[in-house]
């Protein structure tokens, strides 16, 4: 199982904040946004993992991450995406590097208390992707599933009459056929890959299945949310909750750069 992280698109909701900065390397409390989806899949247990970046950032993101993993057993590579087409594009773009394996694709803005370790460790073929109870799913890609079975009955991108209560958040696992899946999907009216388009083709062959989440979750991708998920961040403490990889790697890094600032001093 291979991970990717999409951490490219416009993030105009966020603007001025992303006029010169990535949005997923934005602070979120005490880190930059990315390191929530890159613990996320550090957590489950994935160690091969591919991050897509926009040309305008991608010096940014070999900065931080380019060699914070090395010597930790995480290996992280890059891939550019010339202009936001949409979530499937990461398939496509991911080709190589998913090289007719699983993957689970996270959202770089996506931030989650839940641990997927079972869900994805427990993953064999198909498509499987996550629902959580929300107070206002219209806004949302909404799931009808089965209870009992877990099998997906429909799924409606903002439905104004939605079947349930439980969206969809960013993180979703496919199998092999994800790439040949991907470049079937047709551009919408919005001129993008829709990722729902992608759950539909597994939901139509019936290899889709669901589970649900409970933990906090939020896409920091508004202003107000972006705030909600610092504050969580910090009063549930989780960055004592990360895998100690990551919190490792955080340290060294740290100590490493204030010993070259220290040196030019
Ligand atoms: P969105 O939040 O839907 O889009 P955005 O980040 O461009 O923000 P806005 O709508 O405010 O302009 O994207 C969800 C995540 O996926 C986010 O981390 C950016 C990323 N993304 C890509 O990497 N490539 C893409 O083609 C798209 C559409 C999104």
């Amino acid at each position: 199982m291979k991970g990717i992280i999409l951490a490219g698109g416009t993030g105009t909701r966020l603007l001025p904040l992303t006029s010169v900065l990535s949005k997923q390397l934005l602070p979120v409390y005490d880190r930059p946004m990315i390191f929530y989806p890159l613990n996320t899949l550090i957590q489950a247990g994935i160690r091969d993992i591919l991050i897509i970046i926009s040309p305008d950032y991608s010096g940014n993101y070999l900065n931080l991450l380019g060699s914070m993993f090395h010597g930790h057993g995480v290996n992280i590579s890059f891939v550019v995406q010339k202009r936001p087409s949409g979530l499937p594009e990461a398939f496509i773009l991911g080709e190589d590097f998913l090289d007719g394996g699983s993957s689970t694709l996270i959202l770089g803005d996506n931030i989650f208390e839940d641990d997927f370790s079972e869900a994805i460790g427990s993953f064999v073929s198909g498509g499987r992707v996550f629902a959580k109870e929300v107070p206002d799913p219209e806004r949302y890609g909404v799931v009808e599933f089965d209870e009992a079975t877990g099998k997906v009955l429909s799924i409606e991108e903002k439905p104004s009459q939605p079947k349930s209560n439980f969206a969809i958040p960013g993180i979703y696992i496919y199998d092999g056929k994800a790439t040949e899946r991907a470049k079937a999907v047709k551009p919408s009216e919005r001129g993008e890959l829709e990722i729902v388009d992608m759950h539909r083709a597994y939901l139509e062959r019936g290899e889709l299945d669901v589970r649900t989440i409970t933990g906090e979750y939020f896409d920091a991708g508004t202003h107000d949310s972006l705030l909600k998920a610092s504050v969580c961040v910090k009063e549930k403490d989780f960055r004592s909750r990360f895998h100690p990889i990551v919190n490792e790697a955080i340290a060294e890094f740290n100590a490493e750069s204030k010993r070259l600032l220290s040196l030019q001093k």
